[in-house]
């Protein structure tokens, strides 16, 4: 998928489906599957180093990430967030912090926000950087929103939203993702704007959905409540630790087969008989 390949999601009837993805194993698997796109969510903080929320995470972290997630996504589109303040000490700080992370492997950043910052996303989409913009519940924001909590529910909240969504739109921003906001108020900044919306938490009227990866796959112990989850992946993973760990200790692992070396020699030997 492709920046351009974004805009078709306007047409009635597409979806654009996206997750994050930290890591090179679990990028490889998304990068295999249907999903459009991949976004190296500052979420990492959270679901990879067991932060308290995502205020942690740092341009080093991030681009670390990026390059890990960027070797195994084949053709995904790969978008990564610029951390906290790192797009809010001046152009000349957050040109650095983009640099960094583009050469890491971003093909687009996504950016919290945009009141007090429109220079700097001016200054990105005019070098040719695309930045999907992210309102509604915006963790980055979490101190001065006083925790984790649905926005826009009011008139002068949902108000801000719309007005936020359209000045993103006029700045250039390719995409929106609209977090925790009541479904009609994503359904009207749906409606307003050409860009697509990816909603999360915001129901079901948008141009697409992203979730955390681990958050689906029933992997991460701390998962909103509004995210649905296709498998029980704690479950599944603790069994093949059990398994393994009763396996170890009876003696049944490794058995005969299993010996490296053995293996090794029955390959050399295939590959004598070609
Ligand atoms: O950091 C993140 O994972 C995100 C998504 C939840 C949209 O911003």
């Amino acid at each position: 998928m492709r920046i351009k390949d974004f805009y078709s999601y306007r047409k009635p009837g597409r979806r654009v489906s996206m997750v994050t993805a930290y890591d090179y194993t679990m990028a490889s698997l998304a990068a295999a599957s249907g999903v459009d796109a991949l976004l190296v969510g500052d979420s990492l903080a959270m679901v990879m180093h067991g932060m308290e929320n995502t205020l942690t995470a740092s341009v080093g972290m991030m681009s670390l990430h990026t390059a890990a997630v960027a070797r195994a996504a084949g053709g995904k589109l790969v978008i990564t967030d610029m951390p906290f303040l790192s797009f809010r000490k001046g152009v000349g700080p957050a040109m650095d912090a983009a640099e960094e992370l583009m050469k890491a492997g971003a093909q687009a950043l996504k950016l919290e926000g945009v009141d007090g910052h429109e220079d700097v996303i001016e200054r990105l989409t005019g070098s040719g950087i695309p930045v999907m913009g992210h309102l509604g519940l915006t963790p980055q924001y979490v101190h001065g929103l006083g925790g984790y909590r649905v926005q826009g529910r009011d008139a002068a909240g949902a108000a801000q939203i719309k007005r936020q969504a359209l000045r993103l739109q006029e700045l250039g921003c390719f995409a929106l993702v609209l977090e925790c906001v009541p479904a009609e108020l994503a359904r009207e900044v749906t409606g307003t704007l050409r860009v697509p919306v990816i909603g999360i938490g915001a129901g079901p009227h948008t141009d697409g959905q992203v979730l955390v990866l681990q958050d689906l796959l029933g992997l991460y112990d701390k998962a909103p409540s509004f995210v649905r989850k296709y498998m029980d992946g704690r479950a599944a993973v603790t069994a093949a630790l059990n398994a393994f760990d009763s396996e170890v200790k009876s003696g049944a692992f490794p058995g005969k087969d299993d010996h490296e070396n053995d293996k090794r020699d029955k390959e050399l030997a295939g590959a004598a008989r070609l």
